[in-house]
């Protein structure tokens, strides 16, 4: 691994200067430009160093309230949005469906109107609707988080995936990344090839044309449908789960002959660059898009170091939308 500089956490989380990304939300990926997807990505290293050094910073949200509102099922974003909350200080409420009134009727809409009345400061939303969270963001005073909409975007999952990289490479620009498996039902893919091209990687998707919409090509990556082939020379090769819940029948064979031809294993991984890591969001269907031996080998597997990256990087998300809150208020 290369060596990474050493960084002051607390100090740069201290650091005042100019302040790249200004916008009140954090809804994609879509749209923002280098410099504030990199202050974002340093920010959470200093995140990164101050959760290893086991200190806190639990004034900088104190008295803010963090809705975590879940429409969909979540272990890791959910989890992990709720500790980076409770790390900073603030108060933190789960809504889950199942104990929401959504389930008796009640519409987004108003479920937006009864989150203002609460004062919420911070919203994460999932929803399996494409563009709720972008709704929500219209009608709540909180500044919103997208935690993953339908098929869309899924943007503090590309931001933790590219926080990886970086650390594991030393840099994101001119690294060759492929991306496999269940493009079309991925907001995971979508928002880190929007995150990664703009951060000058080359881009690759290799899956079964039945997984691969063909607009994805206008996104300025290289279409495989070989495994193969599609990963010669890479240096990061990132694993999508087959979203069968988000699939119409027959879009895939079966999960054998998906693994066949497109589940990793450590033969088809001695095409990638030797030093070639291996990533996945989770959750993992073991044996369906990646096989057991590659996703615990310490040596190419970074799949749990992308779960301690997601806190560091929830904590980055929340200290730099509240910025705006505090330059309000002084
Ligand atoms: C992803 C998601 O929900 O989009 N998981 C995650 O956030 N860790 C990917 C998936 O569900 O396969």
């Amino acid at each position: 691994m290369p060596k990474m500089p050493p960084v002051d956490a607390p100090r740069m989380l201290r650091q005042r200067g100019p302040v790249f990304y200004r916008q009140k939300h954090l809804l994609a990926i879509e749209g923002l430009e280098p410099p504030a997807i990199s202050q974002l990505l340093d920010l959470s290293e200093s995140y990164v160093l101050l959760n290893r050094s086991g200190k806190t910073q639990r004034d900088l949200l104190r008295g803010r309230t963090l809705i975590n509102l879940f429409f969909e099922d979540s272990t890791r974003t959910r989890t992990s949005f709720e500790l980076a909350g409770k790390r900073l200080g603030a108060d933190v409420i789960n809504m889950s469906v199942s104990t929401s009134s959504v389930n008796k009727g009640e519409t987004l809409i108003d479920t937006a109107a009864t989150l203002n009345a609460m004062h919420c400061d911070l919203l994460v939303v999932r929803h399996d609707q494409s563009g709720a969270p972008n709704l929500l963001s219209r009608i709540v005073d909180a500044a919103v988080i997208n935690a993953g909409d339908g098929t869309h975007e899924h943007p503090t999952q590309a931001l933790l995936d590219a926080l990886t990289i970086k650390r594991r490479k030393g840099r994101i620009a001119g690294l060759i990344v492929a991306i496999c498996g269940d493009v079309a039902h991925s907001r995971v893919a979508r928002s880190n090839i929007h995150l990664l091209t703009t951060m000058g990687c080359q881009v690759r998707v290799i899956g079964p044309p039945t997984l691969i919409p063909a607009e994805v090509a206008d996104l300025g990556v290289t279409v495989f449908h070989d495994m193969a082939r599609g990963l010669a020379g890479a240096d990061v090769v990132m694993m999508l789960r087959l979203q069968r819940e988000r699939m119409s029948r027959g879009q895939i064979p079966s999960a054998r002959e998906y693994f066949r031809f497109y589940g990793l294993d450590a033969e088809k991984l001695t095409q990638a660059k030797s030093d070639a890591i291996v990533m996945h969001p989770g959750p993992m269907n073991r044996g369906v898009e990646i096989d057991s031996e590659v996703a615990d080998d310490p040596l190419r597997s970074v799949i749990k170091e992308q779960v301690e990256m997601g806190v560091a990087v929830r904590m980055a998300v929340l200290d730099m939308l509240s910025r705006g809150h505090r330059r309000n208020e002084s």
